[in-house]
């Protein structure tokens, strides 16, 4: 009798995983921090597939699957023969007889999920208009490292739009429990407001504020990100509105001041100075945003050494 094939190990959420799961990546990601190229993943390709930009994600992955001695492949879908009628169904079958994993960045959910449901090899999830786990991975691992290791008794403060990031720190926070305080323009959407009551439910010190001074309050972290994400609407009016309901969410060094003493400033980059951040703040003494950049690297060959089998995680927990 021939055995069934295990499913491939994605890494599609946060949220899917325990917390010492998620603990294990993240010790796993220093590790690689702080080692030298290694050939784990010798023979390894790893599909890079991009539907929108990316400079960070793009380039850390191929970075990653390279330190870990196996081979990165750009595919951009324009390049690909779907706007000519392959369907996404033989697109990913095709991709999993060669690549041993996919890195996919897709703000079409259907695609996204239809991918992930044909594909035989495992999917990482390099950003959909509804999460970032990848780089909340990396943002655990600098505010892990910029807090001496005390996550777990932080408080971190969201001030900006409530968007893929907004939603991958809530899933973050569910699981490794810190404090998450988040500010954005009400209304939220029903989707999101159920997210935050099952989050509140999970972890109490999850909470919402429309004052962003309340929320940042004796912070020791304070997160924004772009007030348009990729998958927004690019009508002008539409983006006009959204820009004008963010105004007061604007982090700024008034903001900052309201956050704690040695409170850092993060941001997942690219960033619009003036915008969502002013340069006082993003390129001021508290910013680690550059911290935050560069631990993509670690962090994506945790994920990598994981969704390749080189690695096991533990259950539960
Ligand atoms: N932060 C991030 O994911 O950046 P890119 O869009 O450049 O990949
Ligand atoms: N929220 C941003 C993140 C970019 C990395 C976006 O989706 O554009």
């Amino acid at each position: 009798m021939s055995e069934t094939p295990a499913p491939p190990r994605h890494f599609l959420e946060i949220e899917d995983f325990s917390s010492a799961a998620l603990e294990r990546l993240l010790a796993l990601a220093a590790e690689r921090k702080s080692s030298p190229p290694s050939d784990k993943c010798r023979g390894r390709t790893l599909a890079l597939f991009f539907h929108q930009p990316s400079t960070r994600t793009r380039l850390s992955f191929a970075a990653a699957i390279a330190r870990l001695g196996g081979h990165g492949v750009v595919l951009l879908a324009e390049d690909l023969h779907l706007d000519r009628g392959e369907s996404v169904a033989d697109t990913a079958r095709v991709i999993s007889c060669y690549a041993d994993a996919v890195l996919l960045r897709s703000t079409e959910q259907t695609f996204f999920d239809d991918f992930v449901s044909c594909s035989e090899v495992p999917v990482i999830n390099g950003l959909t208009a509804r999460s970032h786990p990848c780089q909340v991975l990396a943002d655990m691992l600098t505010l892990g490292e910029v807090l001496d290791g005390a996550l777990e008794s932080a408080e971190v403060a969201w001030s900006g739009a409530f968007n893929n990031m907004t939603r991958s720190y809530l899933h973050a926070a569910m699981r490794l429990g810190f404090g998450l305080r988040v500010a954005a323009p009400p209304p939220i959407d029903e989707s999101d407001g159920e997210l935050l009551r099952l989050a509140q439910n999970v972890n109490p010190r999850i909470r919402f504020f429309e004052d962003a001074k309340d929320a940042v309050s004796g912070a020791d972290a304070v997160v924004t990100d772009a007030w348009s994400s990729l998958g927004d609407s690019e009508d002008s009016a539409a983006r006009a509105a959204r820009h004008a309901a963010l105004e007061p969410y604007r982090v700024d060094a008034a903001l900052m001041a309201c956050a704690g003493e040695d409170a850092v400033f993060l941001h997942c980059l690219p960033a619009h100075r003036g915008e969502e951040v002013t340069s006082e703040v993003i390129d001021g003494p508290r910013s680690r945003v550059w911290l935050e950049a560069a631990n993509r690297l670690p962090a994506q060959e945790a994920i990598l050494l994981w969704v390749l089998g080189v690695e096991d995680l533990p259950r539960g927990g």
